[in-house]
C-alpha cells in the first residue's frame, strides 16, 4: 500500500526519508523511490523491488540535500518497474510528484495533456499530475497555486506532495478524500509531511492533519494550509503521543473507526495492479487461473465464516450474473458435516481474513479430499488458508487489529467482483463492451467510499437517535441482502445490541410481527432494481408504527418524506454497491457503541482469529 514522506530542514534529507519509508513497509509495496534538491537540481533514485534495492541505488549514487520526499508504490496503473516508480518529474525535470490514490479521469487529461505536446515516459496515472502542475507552471504562476490550479482537475481521492527545484524553499502537500492520509509535523527549523503518522513520529510528536481538499505549503520554519478553493485554514496542532499503539491509531478513538476509514486506500490497493483499465480487463496471477479451467469449471461453492460469508453471500450474484457459473455460498463450520457434493470440477472458494479460521480450514480440507480446486481470498500473507489452496487472491488490506471486520469486508467484495468479471472473460460469456464497462466502473470505488466517509457525522446523529435501543431489524433485498446481514452482525457484536438482517421479502413471513415503536428498522433502499420492492417495506413499516432508517440514493426525495432517518450514499454502479453501503452501516454501528462507551475494539467473548471448531 503506498506510503509518502517528506522532509524540509537543514539536515540530510535522504537518510530521514529512506528511515521514514522504512517505517512504512509494513504497509506492503512492490517499488520505492525518492526524489531529493541537490544544488538547484531534483536527483531521483527510484526502483521496483524493496528498500533494499533503493538504498543500494543511493549508495551507487549518493545523493544529498536539504528537501527530500520519497514513496513506496503498491502498483495501480503499469507494472512495478523503475519507470512507474514514483516520484514522477515532469518533463523540465524541475518538478516531481508522489501521489497515493487513483487519477479516475486519468485517461482523458492524459490525451488532453498529449495534445498540448507532453510524452509520457510512464504508465501511471500519476505522472498525469505532474505535468497539469507544469502546465500552469509555464505561464509565470507560483508552484502552490500550479498545484492548486492541476488538483482541481482531477477526480477521486489523493495524497500528493510536489517539489520544484524553481522553488526550493518549499514542499507543497494536499490531500482530496480518503486516499489514506496526510499528516504534517512540526520540528525545530524542520518540517516533515507523510501520509502516515509512523513515518515521522521519531522526529516530532506535534502533527497538523489535513482535511479533505485541504493544501499546506510547508517551508522548514512552518506550513500554510488553504482550501483547494483558495480559501485560507486555520489549523490545529496535534500533539500526538508517545505510545506506539496509540500512534498508530493516529486521529482516531479507536482501531476500527480508523479501518473504516483506511477502505478508500485499502479500497485503491485491492484493484491495484489488477486492473488493466486501458484494456478492460483484470488480472488475477495467484490465483492460476487458465482459460482451459475456467471453461471445466461446473460450480463454485463459497465457504466462510461470519463477516466472510456475508461477503461471499455477495460474491454469488456476482459470478452467477456476471460469468453465469452456479454458485454455492456453505457456512464453513457446516460444509464439512453435510458430505457436500463436490468433485474435481467444481471450484471451493474459502474467504477468510486470518486465513486462520479453524472451520473455514476444515471445510477446504474436506474439499481437498473430495478433489476439488481449491482458492483462498484471504488477508495475511502466508496464512494457512493461503498456503493449502492452488490459488489465491489476497486481500490488500493491510494489517486489521479491530476484532470487527470492517475493511477486510470490502475488499473481497471488490475481490470476488473482479474475480466475476476474469471468469466472464476467460469462459467467453461476457461482449466487450459490456466487459469494459464492468471494468470501467471499478475506478469509482476508492470515492465513491470517501463520498460516504465524508458523511460521518450524519452517520453519528442517527447513532445518537438509536443509542439506546435493544433490538434493531436490518432489512435488504437481492445483491444487499448479505450488506443488511454484515449491519446486523456489526451492531451485534460490539453494541451488544440485538440486531437482526432479513432478506427484505421474507418481512411478510414473520417478522413483520416484530416491528412497533421500540424497534428500529434499517432499509437498504438504493436506486438499483430491488428498489420499488424497498420502497414498499419502508411503508408497510411505517404503518406499524416502526421506526425507519433508509440508506438512500442521494437525491432521493421520495424517502425523505417517509423514512424517519436517511443516510445518503452517492449513486453507485448496483453491482459494486454491498462494498459502498455496508459503510455507513459500520459507521452506524461503531458510533453506537462508541456512545455507549463500549470496548469497540475487543468486544467481550470476541477473538479476532477464530482458531477452535
Ligand atoms: C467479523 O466482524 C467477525 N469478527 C467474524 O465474523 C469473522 O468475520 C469470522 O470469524 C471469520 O474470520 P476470518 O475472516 O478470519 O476467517
Amino acid at each position: 500500500m503506498c506510503g509518502i514522506v517528506g522532509y524540509i530542514g537543514p539536515r540530510d534529507a535522504t537518510p530521514i526519508v529512506l528511515n521514514g519509508l522504512k517505517r512504512l513497509e509494513y504497509r506492503g509495496y512492490d517499488s520505492a523511490g525518492l526524489a531529493v534538491l541537490q544544488n538547484s537540481h531534483i536527483e531521483v533514485r527510484r526502483d521496483a523491488g524493496k528498500l533494499a534495492r533503493l538504498s543500494a541505488l543511493v549508495n551507487e549514487a549518493p545523493v544529498h540535500g536539504h528537501v527530500g520526499i520519497g514513496h513506496t508504490r503498491w502498483a495501480t496503473h503499469g507494472a512495478p518497474s523503475a519507470r512507474n516508480a514514483h516520484p514522477h518529474l515532469g518533463m523540465t525535470g524541475n518538478v516531481v510528484v508522489v501521489h497515493n490514490g487513483i487519477v479516475e479521469n486519468f485517461l482523458e487529461l492524459r490525451a488532453e495533456l498529449s495534445a498540448e505536446g507532453v510524452v509520457f515516459k510512464s504508465d501511471t496515472d500519476t505522472e498525469v499530475i505532474v505535468h497539469l502542475v507544469e502546465r500552469y507552471l509555464a505561464t509565470d504562476t507560483a508552484l502552490p497555486e500550479a498545484v492548486r490550479r492541476a488538483l482541481l482537475l482531477l477526480k477521486g481521492a489523493h495524497g500528493v506532495v510536489v517539489l520544484s527545484s524553481k522553488e526550493p524553499d518549499k514542499i507543497v502537500a494536499a490531500r482530496i478524500g480518503n486516499a489514506g492520509g496526510v499528516v504534517v509535523g512540526f520540528g525545530e527549523g524542520e518540517m516533515f509531511v507523510a501520509s502516515d503518522m509512523p513515518a515521522i513520529l521519531e522526529h516530532t510528536r506535534q502533527m497538523v492533519f489535513l482535511e479533505s481538499r485541504q493544501m499546506a505549503v510547508i517551508t522548514s520554519q512552518g506550513l500554510e494550509v488553504q482550501t483547494l478553493e483558495g480559501k485560507a485554514v486555520q489549523y490545529e496542532i496535534h500533539s500526538v503521543a508517545w505510545d506506539p499503539v496509540a500512534a498508530e491509531k493516529g486521529e482516531y478513538r479507536h482501531f476500527m473507526q480508523k479501518e473504516i476509514h483506511e477502505q478508500v486506500r485499502s479500497l485503491t490497493d485491492t484493484i491495484a495492479g489488477r486492473v488493466d483499465f486501458e484494456e478492460g480487463r483484470i488480472r488475477l496471477p495467484e490465483l492460476n487461473l487458465t482459460p482451459e479451467l475456467a471453461q471445466r469449471i461446473r460450480k463454485i461453492v463459497i465457504t466462510a465464516c461470519g463477516t466472510a460469508s456475508h461477503a461471499g453471500m455477495v460474491g454469488k450474484v456476482l459470478i452467477e450474473r456476471i460469468a453465469r457459473l452456479p454458485v454455492e455460498v456453505d457456512i464453513a463450520s457446516e460444509f464439512r458435516y453435510r458430505d457436500p457434493i463436490v468433485d474435481h470440477d467444481t471450484v471451493v472458494l474459502a474467504i477468510s481474513q486470518s486465513g486462520e479460521t479453524a472451520d473455514t480450514l476444515a471445510a477446504m480440507e474436506e474439499a481437498r479430499r473430495k478433489g476439488a480446486i481449491l482458492w483462498a481470498n484471504v488477508n495475511v500473507i502466508g496464512s494457512q488458508a493461503m498456503r493449502v489452496a492452488d490459488g489465491y487472491i489476497s486481500m490488500q488490506t493491510g494489517p486489521e487489529i479491530g476484532v470487527a471486520s470492517t475493511k477486510a469486508y470490502t475488499a473481497p467484495l471488490v475481490d470476488l467482483y473482479m474475480l466475476a468479471v476474469l471468469l466472464a472473460d476467460l469462459r467467453g460469456v461476457l461482449d466487450e463492451q459490456t466487459r469494459r464497462r464492468l471494468v470501467n466502473d471499478l475506478r469509482l470505488v476508492p470515492d465513491l467510499a470517501g463520498r460516504c466517509l465524508d458523511r460521518e457525522a450524519e452517520v453519528e446523529k442517527v447513532a445518537r437517535a438509536l443509542v439506546n435501543t435493544r433490538h434493531c431489524l436490518y432489512l435488504g433485498r437481492g445483491i444487499n441482502m448479505p450488506t443488511a446481514y454484515e449491519g446486523a452482525l456489526k451492531l451485534k457484536e460490539i453494541s451488544y445490541i440485538h440486531a437482526e438482517g432479513y432478506p427484505a421479502g421474507e418481512m411478510k413471513h414473520g417478522p413483520i410481527a416484530l416491528i412497533d415503536k421500540d424497534m428500529p428498522v434499517v432499509v437498504i433502499a438504493l436506486r438499483d432494481p430491488w428498489y420499488e420492492k424497498m420502497f414498499s417495506q419502508i411503508e408497510q413499516a411505517k404503518a406499524r408504527g416502526g421506526t425507519v432508517v433508509a440508506l438512500a440514493t442521494d437525491g432521493d426525495s421520495l424517502i425523505a418524506t417517509k423514512a424517519d432517518h436517511v443516510v445518503w450514499l452517492p449513486e453507485t454502479p448496483w453491482m459494486l454497491s454491498p462494498a459502498i453501503a455496508v459503510i455507513p452501516l459500520q459507521m452506524l454501528a461503531y458510533h453506537i457503541a462508541a456512545l455507549r462507551g463500549l470496548d469497540v475494539d475487543q468486544p467481550r467473548n470476541l477473538a479476532k482469529s477464530v482458531t477452535v471448531e
